[in-house]
């Protein structure tokens, strides 16, 4: 497995609507191998999600997992998920307010609104079809890597820019204890 380079903001791919994977592309040795250096990308960078489109690749997968993250210590767990052409649906127009990082805009949070409760259609990295409901944070996390499937970054779902914060200052100021 390898460590993989993530792109910045700037980078046309993080701007492009990523591919649908073909159903019979999923269990291929590249695709898988794909999925496995995404992984080890995440967890080198302490990341609680990643796009492959972060990684060069326009295609529609997106992996999450929440452990014990340095970076969001205060969140609760999410296991390890591997998301291929995920789908998703708010299950009611109730949004919540919280902090968004993300490895493509170093050194960056804000305040973005996103749906409390969501429906995810995906399937797994076994092809698998998945259709499960997810709320608050796990919700948020799948909202902001399925963005950057569709092109999207934080910054655009923000309401406007006077929360952004560089990450030293959110430590100093808003950090939760
Ligand atoms: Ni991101």
């Amino acid at each position: 497995m390898s460590i993989l380079k993530v792109v910045r903001l700037g980078h046309p791919v993080l701007r492009k609507v990523a591919q649908i994977v073909p159903p019979d592309q999923i269990s291929s040795s590249e695709t898988q191998r794909l999925i496995d250096n995404m992984v080890e990308t995440m967890k080198e960078y302490d990341g609680v999600g990643l796009a492959a489109v972060q990684v060069h690749e326009s295609r529609q997968i997106a992996i999450l997992e929440v452990g014990d993250n340095p970076r969001y210590p205060q969140k609760p767990q999410i296991p390890l998920s591997i998301l291929i052409n995920p789908k998703i649906t708010p299950l009611s127009e109730a949004m919540e307010d919280d902090w968004e990082g993300c490895l493509s805009i170093n050194e960056m949070r804000g305040i973005v609104p996103r749906y409390k409760n969501i429906r995810v259609l995906a399937q797994d990295r076994d092809g698998k079809q998945l259709d499960f409901v997810v709320s608050g944070f796990h919700a948020r996390v799948i909202q902001h890597e399925w963005d950057h499937l569709q092109g999207k970054v934080f910054l655009d779902r923000m309401r406007d820019l006077s929360t952004l914060t560089y990450l030293q200052e959110y430590t100093r100021y808003y950090a939760e204890e």
